[in-house]
């Protein structure tokens, strides 16, 4: 198929946040990528790290999801100089709750003092006098008890009582963990791993959909170990598109809550996986996880 108009691409329907002014086009763009290997340090290629984020708005990407600790702060960094001033209409997603090591580990850092300094440090990076949409994300080591999520999730409201941050969503939790947010303050999206491979959210997905809650799920490719599947590759060689073109159709049409952002470092991987956004998939194409 054609991957080569980017100042015409269809990005799919569109997707209003709930309780929020912020209208999106289902098909966005994660930035993490562009950090360098390992999600650490400038990109290998600072061109064209720049011109991958200039062809997606170009193209009508509106939603870009980010993290001050992809790099860290260098992505951020590179979506400011790429990007700002923003065009209106476009939304910036954030995530805090973790921390880089000396080596590239990743930690949790939900201390209050380390929010606060997270908040900050977005700003900054970004250029912002507030924050579009803030998920907090617990790391996966500190356990997955609702407990965890209250105290802070408090910190984050009083931070969009403060101005700082418009709205508020999660990432890296469960049901359960929601509904601790919930308690605090209003919850616009839910970021959690899920693709055409890893299903464990498929309950989940239905019933934020009946909340009208976003679903954005993070490695919709697969992240660092790209999807690899016999079913799409059949499917995709049968509609002349490519296996991930398949990968990012099936999320499309698996739920009207579900906002993708693949993530690429590539000007030919970004046409690519925009073009996903006008894949017809047939009805009788099912797609089993193994
Ligand atoms: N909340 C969280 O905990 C969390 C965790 C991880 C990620 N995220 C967010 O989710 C976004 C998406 O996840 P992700 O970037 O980790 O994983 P992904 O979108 O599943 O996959 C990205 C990988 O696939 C490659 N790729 C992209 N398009 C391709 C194509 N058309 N053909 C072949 N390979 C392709 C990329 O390499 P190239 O650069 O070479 O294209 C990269 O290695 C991130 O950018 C980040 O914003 C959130």
């Amino acid at each position: 198929m054609n991957t080569t108009t980017p100042s015409t691409t269809n990005l799919g329907d569109t997707f209003t946040f709930p309780g929020t002014p912020f209208t999106v086009n289902r098909m966005g763009y994660g930035a993490m990528q562009l950090a360098g290997p390992g999600v650490w340090g400038p990109p290998r290629d600072r061109n064209e790290a720049i011109a991958v984020l200039h062809e997606a708005i170009e193209s009508g990407v509106n939603h870009i999801d980010t993290a001050d600790f992809y790099g860290p702060h260098v992505v951020n960094q590179i979506i400011r100089e790429a990007l700002h001033p923003y065009r209106d209409g476009l939304v910036i997603v954030t995530k805090v709750g973790a921390r880089r090591d000396d080596n590239k580990g990743w930690h949790g850092a939900l201390s209050r003092q380390e929010l606060i300094d997270a908040v900050h440090d977005n700003l900054r990076n970004l250029g912002m006098d507030s924050l579009h949409v803030v998920n907090l994300r617990i790391h996966p080591a500190m356990g997955n008890t609702p407990e965890l999520v209250t105290e802070p999730f408090t910190v984050l409201a009083e931070l969009q009582q403060q101005g700082l941050i418009q709205h508020l969503g999660v990432s890296a939790m469960n049901a359960a963990q929601l509904a601790a947010a919930q308690r605090i303050a209003p919850v616009v999206c839910v970021q959690n791993m899920y693709n055409v491979a890893h299903r464990e959210d498929d309950a989940f997905i239905d019933s934020l959909a009946q909340q009208g809650i976003a679903y954005v799920p993070f490695f919709p490719l697969g992240g660092f170990n790209p999807l690899q599947s016999s079913a799409l590759s059949e499917i995709a060689a049968s509609i002349n598109a490519t296996p991930m073109q398949v990968a990012l159709a099936w999320l499309l049409h698996r739920s009207q809550n579900m906002l993708l952002i693949p993530g690429t470092s590539s000007l030919s991987h970004l046409r690519e996986n925009l073009s996903a956004a006008s894949l017809e998939l047939a009805p009788s194409s099912t797609l089993s996880p193994a």
